[in-house]
């Protein structure tokens, strides 16, 4: 069982649980004593399987465990405790047991509320507010059910409940010690620009544009979608000069992938401020990095990436030969784009296709009719890539393969999702049950150039209730906590870096990293052995640990967030900062 689904089963559980005690407590007061029974002995079994869940969570990583060993554990001992006995002993008068079966239920209840909305790490404050909660809940129902509490029982309730609540409440709401990313750093830049060989324009406006003969509207680089492709040869000195004429939310350009100097980052409110309409910005960096990159506005980009400002940039060693050709694969409007292109090519031409995931989700590509090998992930080329056939690439939100093959006589076609993106003829194979490669064990390794680790970083990623905005709202989190409160990663230049990637959550996470390229070391808990894996996106799923470092050689303020931009726009953003 993995990790991921482990996660799943026990919160099934552990509402099974709840549901058993709650139900059985209402039946009882309703004096309906089979049914109480079973739906109480039902309870009982779950309580006690969830140990079994918790310690498998537990030998996955702390992480997953944590707060149900520290918070949930101790309830339901509590609710077995109280429950358990009398039920064995099932009075005639089933009534009398219903507050001991309520008790059991809001025990069992406050345990996966912490876990639903609080999460890792746990915290006093989290264990307290769950006591409270049972607490005042069993002295309401004790109350309405009778018989009456003795007057020191109920006293004691009380007093553990209120000050369980005052405690809980002052260390919940309490100031995030979390300090916000301070703006005002500068880190000049130390890598100098020549004159620009290469000068574009993107004016960012509200357009339609024609899909699969449907006019849809959109927000466009250049009035199409995607925005013009860029290309440069290695060595360039790219200028763009980004202008926008009416995206009233305002657009900046972010060069994902590529590890431009801070100040060309392209993040708002930390590298540049959002350029409003009217207003325009020029970007001037060296294009020093070969390979498939894209652009995209990191303003509102939830919203602006999905409406279509986004484009494709790349980077050659030299005048491309043979055929190169870019897909970047994108949903607008609910409407997949590319629309399809058949091209034949001569048997024995070189073909590279650039695939391009500049959706919020997982992509599946699927070459149908050669073999091929992935030259470059995420713009870095692998070493020794071997022959593949009939398997698909899974390729991450943000994330580019580099596919190569020499042209058979025979036609070729790319799918996307089962659906035909690019093809040199008619192709009619079912690619659906092909598996899909492992980039972790492709490819020729060679051994990992870092030796030590200056600086270590645990992100776990997981949804939970953030109060601390104007509203509340159930966030997407990292260690606990919703962009902008959650402490930036402090680094020092040269400094080698290590990130743990620990996904508590039931979705996938893809993550991205700007201004460096990561070295993947290993994902749960086993090594990496194909290819070096320089990536600068790559998908957490659920119950995933990952492991990658990097050394910190780009000053700067960093966005380090979930490449799936509604999280990211729901909390799941942090920075790299360098001290
Ligand atoms: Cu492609 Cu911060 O993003
Ligand atoms: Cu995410």
């Amino acid at each position: 069982m993995t990790s991921g689904s482990l996660i799943a089963a026990d919160l099934v559980i552990a509402v099974l649980a709840a549901a058993g005690w709650l139900g059985g407590g209402a039946t009882a007061a309703a004096r309906r004593r089979p049914l109480a029974l079973g739906l109480a002995t039902f309870a009982l079994v779950a309580t006690l399987a969830r140990a079994i869940t918790i310690v498998a969570l537990a030998r996955a990583g702390w992480w997953f465990a944590a707060e149900k060993i520290l918070i949930a554990a101790p309830l339901s001992l509590a609710a077995v405790v109280v429950a358990g006995p009398r039920l064995l002993r099932a009075p005639r008068d089933i009534r009398s047991v219903a507050v001991p079966l309520l008790f059991a239920g809001y025990a069992v209840s406050s345990a996966l509320l912490v876990t639903v909305l609080h999460g890792y790490p746990a915290s006093a404050g989290a264990g307290l507010l769950a006591v409270a909660g049972v607490a005042a809940a069993t002295a309401v129902t004790w109350r309405v059910l009778g018989p009456r509490p003795s007057g020191t029982v109920s006293r004691t309730v009380l007093a553990v409940g209120v000050a369980a609540l005052v405690t809980g409440t002052g260390l919940a709401v309490a100031p995030n010690p979390a300090s916000g990313v301070p703006h005002d750093h500068d880190y000049p830049d130390t890598r100098t620009v020549g004159e620009p060989t290469r000068r574009v324009t993107l004016t960012a406006g509200t357009t339609t544009v024609n899909v699969s003969g449907r006019a849809v509207a959109a927000w466009a680089f250049n009035g199409q979608v995607p925005g013009p492709e860029l290309t440069a040869t290695v060595g360039d000195v790219l200028e763009v000069t980004l202008r926008n004429r009416d995206i009233e939310r305002g657009v900046t350009l972010h060069w994902h992938g590529y590890d431009v100097p801070n100040s060309q980052d392209g993040v708002p409110g930390i590298t540049q401020e959002a350029v409003l309409p009217g207003q325009e910005f020029v970007y001037r960096f060296t294009a020093d990095q070969v390979g498939t990159y894209w652009y995209h506005t990191h303003s509102v980009s939830d919203v602006g990436v999905r409406m279509g400002l986004y484009g494709v940039l790349v980077v050659r060693p030299a005048p491309a030969t043979g055929v190169d050709v870019t897909v970047p694969v994108h949903t607008l409007a609910g409407l997949p784009l590319p629309e399809p292109t058949t091209e034949p090519i001569e048997a024995g031409t070189p073909v590279r296709l650039r695939l391009i995931n500049t959706d919020s989700t997982t992509h599946r590509y699927a070459l149908a009719g050669t073999s091929f090998r992935v030259a470059a992930i995420d713009g870095y080329d692998l070493h020794g890539p071997t022959p593949l056939v009939d398997t698909a690439v899974l390729i991450p939100a943000g994330g580019r393969y580099d596919l190569v093959f020499t042209a058979p006589a025979a036609p070729v076609a790319l799918f996307v999702d089962g659906r035909a993106v690019y093809s040199t003829g008619p192709v009619s194979t079912a690619t659906g049950e092909w598996p899909a490669l492992d980039p972790l064990t492709y490819g020729a390794s060679s051994p990992v150039p870092f030796s030590r680790f200056d600086k270590r970083f645990d992100l776990v990623l997981d949804r939970g209730l953030d109060l601390h905005g104007l509203l509340p709202r159930y966030a997407h989190t990292v260690n606990g906590a919703a962009d902008p409160d959650i402490p930036p990663q402090v680094v020092r230049l040269g400094d080698v870096v290590k990130f743990t990637i620990v996904n508590r959550s039931l979705v996938v996470h893809p993550w991205h990293l700007h201004g460096h390229h990561v070295l993947v070391l290993s994902r749960d808990g086993r090594p990496a052995i194909g290819s070096p894996l320089w990536l600068d996106s790559f998908d957490v799923r659920p119950g995933e640990v990952w492991e990658v470092a990097f050394r910190a050689d780009n000053p700067g303020v960093w966005a380090n967030h979930c490449h799936n931009l509604p999280h990211a726009d729901a909390g799941m953003m942090t920075h790299l900062m360098y001290e």
